[in-house]
């Protein structure tokens, strides 16, 4: 193995950015224009957690921490317990990731939609649910690791625009958000946003910027063959667009209180939420042996070569290792 910097030095096609994307400061404007655009989302402005349900009959109790909340009937668990400001792991809130996984130790729940690959007929029989979308029958009493309380980490909805798309490999490109002015996203280094379309679909993207870093939100974005939003993005957008969001969301960010060391594996643009720990990391002196693996599918798609160089070079009695191997293409590694 090899320090990235040192071996792998891709060709990148960088695009300038569209020169009026660049002129700032119209954020007031930005939100009139996407409550035009996106008039269903115009209340959610300020942000909002979850709401309030009208009756509560089920109780739950998560073991072992006996933390307790009540969850509306028609609610999922993972929905009622953030309401509650109790968080517990979850990734993509549909049933595919299985991030979400707990143990039902009393009581029966709809196990709702989920990919039948992620929570299998032998798991049910062993009393577990993917609590993303299982919603309770009765009250509950259910094992799962509490991640940390939500504490004053809202989930919001928010406009921004599209700052600058720089196409830095032949399918990836990084695009910077800006906010409005008088708003900035709480979150931490490592979650994602989601990105409401029109149709009220959604698109998952990590923050690739760590929150010290928040003057642009940075997306890395791998173009999708036939992609809706990834496709759009690619042939349509010229920057100034209007999108909305959601978030944070995600429990991928980094345990402060450990001191162990960390081994990160990345496929692709899934090296986006890596580099916003990393960056948080190298902010904040954390001192634990770190070792990155990017896997690309060929070396032209490793789209920031000499970003992890230039991290050891920064802080060089930080023992971060950049280490990179091109791995071979597999339909698993090239997903993200
Ligand atoms: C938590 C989370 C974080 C994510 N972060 C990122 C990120 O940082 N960067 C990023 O580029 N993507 C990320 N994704 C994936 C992203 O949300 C979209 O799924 C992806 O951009 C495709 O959206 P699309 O609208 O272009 O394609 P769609 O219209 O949704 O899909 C078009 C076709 O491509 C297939 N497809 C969809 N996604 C993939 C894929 N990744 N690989 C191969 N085939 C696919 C679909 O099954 C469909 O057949 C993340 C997903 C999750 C759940
Ligand atoms: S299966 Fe992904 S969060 Fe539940």
């Amino acid at each position: 193995m090899a320090q990235l910097g040192n071996v792998l030095r891709p060709s990148r096609e960088a695009v300038e950015p569209n020169p009026a994307a660049q002129k700032l400061g119209r954020a007031q404007g930005d939100v009139a224009a996407a409550n035009q655009q996106y008039p269903y989302h115009s209340g959610a402005l300020r942000g909002t957690t979850l709401p309030a349900s009208k009756s509560m009959p089920f109780q739950i109790t998560i073991k072992p921490s006996e933390h307790s909340f009540a969850c509306d009937d028609g609610e999922t668990v993972l929905a009622a317990a953030m309401r509650a400001d109790l968080m517990i792991p979850y990734g993509c809130r549909n049933g595919a990731c299985g991030t979400c996984k707990g143990k039902i130790l009393d009581g029966a729940v709809d196990y709702g939609a989920h990919q039948p690959g992620t929570l299998t007929a032998a798991e049910k029989a062993q009393g577990l649910a993917l609590f993303c979308v299982a919603k309770p029958k009765t009250p509950l009493s259910i094992e799962v690791r509490e991640v940390r309380r939500a504490g004053d980490i809202q989930i919001r909805k928010l406009p921004c625009r599209v700052e600058k798309i720089d196409k830095v490999a032949p399918d990836v490109a990084i695009v910077s958000l800006k906010l409005p002015a008088n708003e900035r996203l709480q979150y931490l280094a490592g979650q994602y946003i989601d990105l409401l379309l029109k149709d009220g679909r959604r698109r998952s993207f990590s923050l690739a910027t760590p929150p010290e870093d928040d003057a642009l939100l940075e997306l890395h974005v791998r173009h999708v063959p036939g992609g809706l939003f990834s496709g759009q993005l690619f042939n349509e957008f010229k920057g100034r667009e209007i999108l909305r969001f959601e978030g944070p969301l995600g429990t991928f960010y980094l345990r402060e209180e450990s001191d162990k060391p960390i081994i990160f594996v990345a496929g692709g643009t899934g090296f986006a939420p890596i580099k916003a720990v990393i960056e948080h990391a190298l902010h904040h002196e954390v001192e634990r042996p770190m070792v990155l693996y990017w896997g690309v599918r060929s070396l032209r798609d490793l789209y920031l070569p000499d970003l992890p160089g230039s991290w050891q070079e920064q802080q060089q009695s930080w023992p971060i290792s950049p280490i990179s191997r091109a791995i071979r293409s597999t339909p698993a590694a090239a997903r993200r």
